[in-house]
């Protein structure tokens, strides 16, 4: 008997939402670096279960738009949805259909990358089964596949709270009852004690952490009746019975590059060779909570070979405008944040001569360019090239590669490093902005926050049609119509100059500046 159809999905529609780490050159990149031949992100077909409206799959066309894409999602109200923002965007290259992933129905073919983002772990056991069959029948030889899934033993933190909000909203029936309730409940575990212990510490951050969620999200993510967390290594034992294995994860490759003790790090020596034990333990020591596993057809991806690095290019998503100045030879670490809140700490002279590099040049860099310039920094510095350092060189990029950090190109990337004479987003950016949306995905495939107006005037304005002088008289008769009908900011957002304000053409080149590093402009 299939499990009953969940219509919550059509009730309450799940939150529109881009994943950068499930975009194909993210797959094919880690793909590539162990040995594998993946199909050129920018030249493939995308398959994504589970994808609600397809915003993942728009926002994936925006920076390829030659691939072909599918989704497939049983919410019909999703689906329906989805394809009225294609028709809008002219997204001709996104299928989408309604189907259940058990049993689609409709002709689906190979794919080169399959996806199956936030499903997983919240679908019944035939469902789970379903996902991973079908990608075990429908992923190319050389194909990746993407599933993220929630992980013991960190989600039974997790299911603590869930287990909480649950049983408080168990008498209501309307979705929006039950997220106000849940809510309530979330804010009087947050401050119903002054104990400090384990417990009451870890409830305050973790009320914290999930009272961050949308309404939308939090009903679907933690009031959902099926939650089914796994041990990574039952994962990989589910999709070995579909012929699928471990590739690597999808937001790293090698998995320890974090803070360990020595005497952790000698006891996990002997797991070396057995990655996928390692990568259990480390579980175990970080509490991990949830998972994007990168799988595979049995037998390939078997070694790291960091000398593939030199197809690639390389580059660094970190906040530019504060100049970093760190002498190479200094007994130092620097740390060089990133827009995404990671932070890359460099030791060595070489890994320090790389990053100032890639901040120096704003680009993606192909990595033979990129060593050339260490070995010219390090020779202006005075200082040794020891023997084996391009291989340390490309260990500590491939080590530090993740999608909104250090990030590897198969092509030139869509967004610009220079801004050009008129100015250009994407059509998803314009279409979210006419829509009111507040977090705009950006052609690095992340977000953005715009709130303050002016600001969202402004790129609203960028359809690469205006120069600056276009784009000076639309927005000084924005601001002439905004004083004439006495409109005033959201407080917190910065004031709004006068039409005629001698300064503003500086800080218009400003604002395009600022979107420029936020990868809101279309390279020319
Ligand atoms: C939590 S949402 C995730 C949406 C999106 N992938 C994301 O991560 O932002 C789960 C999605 O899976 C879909 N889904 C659940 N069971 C399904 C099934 N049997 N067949 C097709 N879609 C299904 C739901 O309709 C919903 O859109």
């Amino acid at each position: 008997m299939p499990s009953p159809i969940d219509t919550d999905y059509d009730r309450v529609a799940y939150p529109s939402f881009a994943h950068v780490q499930t975009f194909p050159e993210n797959l094919a990149n880690r793909a590539w670096l162990r040995g594998m031949d993946p199909a050129h992100p920018g030249r493939c077909r995308v398959l994504e279960l589970g994808c609600g409206d397809g915003f993942n799959l728009a926002a994936m066309a925006m920076i390829y738009p030659e691939s072909h894409y599918t989704g497939i999602d049983y919410s019909s109200e999703a689906i329906e949805r989805g394809r009225r923002m294609m028709a809008e965007l002219g997204l001709g290259r996104i299928r989408l259909e309604a189907a259940d992933i058990r049993d689609p129905g409709i002709e689906l073919g190979e794919f080169d990358y399959i996806i199956v983002h936030g499903v997983y772990s919240w679908v019944p056991e035939d469902v789970r089964d379903a996902v991973l069959s079908l990608m075990g029948r429908h992923l190319a030889p050389q194909g990746v596949g993407f599933v993220s899934y929630l992980a013991y033993p960190g989600a039974y933190l997790r299911e603590m709270l869930r287990t909480m909000v649950r049983f408080h909203s168990r008498g209501a029936v309307e979705p929006s009852t039950r997220i106000r309730q849940s809510r309530a409940l979330l804010d009087l575990l947050s401050n119903a004690t002054t104990v400090k212990n384990h417990y009451t510490e870890w409830l305050k951050s973790e009320t914290a952490l999930v009272a961050n969620h949308t309404d939308e999200g939090f009903f679907h993510d933690e009031l959902s009746d099926t939650s089914h967390p796994v041990l990574f290594t039952d994962f990989l034992a589910h999709a070995a019975t579909h012929s699928l294995q471990f590739l690597s994860e999808a937001e790293y490759l090698i998995p320890i590059g974090r803070p360990l003790t020595e005497v952790a790090r000698e006891r996990l020596r002997p797991l070396e060779t057995n990655r996928i034990l390692l990568e259990q333990y480390l579980d175990f020591i970080e509490g991990r909570r949830f998972r994007q596993t990168l799988l595979c057809r049995n037998g390939l991806g078997a070694e790291l070979r960091v000398d593939r690095l030199d197809a690639l290019s390389v580059s660094f998503d970190g906040l530019r405008d504060s100049p970093i100045v760190a002498p190479l030879e200094a007994d130092s670490s620097v740390e060089f944040p990133s827009a995404k809140e990671a932070v890359i700490l460099a030791s060595r002279p070489l890994e320090k001569a790389a990053m100032l590099e890639l901040i120096e040049q704003r680009d993606t860099l192909p990595f033979p360019v990129l060593r050339a310039a260490v070995a010219r920094r390090m020779q202006a510095a005075d200082l040794p090239l020891t023997e084996g350092w391009d291989q340390e060189l490309a260990l500590f990029i491939v080590k530090a590669n993740a999608p909104g950090v250090i990030e590897l190109n198969w092509e030139i990337p869509a967004w610009a490093s220079r801004l050009p004479d008129r100015p250009q987003t994407s059509a998803l950016a314009l279409w979210q902005i006419a829509h009111g949306d507040q977090k705009i995905v950006t052609l690095g495939g992340t977000f953005v926050k715009m709130e303050g107006s002016l600001g969202r005037k402004l790129l609203s304005l960028l359809d690469g049609t205006l120069d600056r002088a276009g784009i000076l008289q639309q927005i000084q008769a924005y601001i002439s119509e905004r004083t004439a009908s006495g409109s005033t900011e959201a407080p917190g957002s910065p004031p709004i100059p006068a039409a005629d304000d001698p300064q503003l053409p500086a800080q218009l080149e400003q604002g395009l500046l600022g979107l420029l590093s936020m990868k809101l402009i279309r390279r020319e």
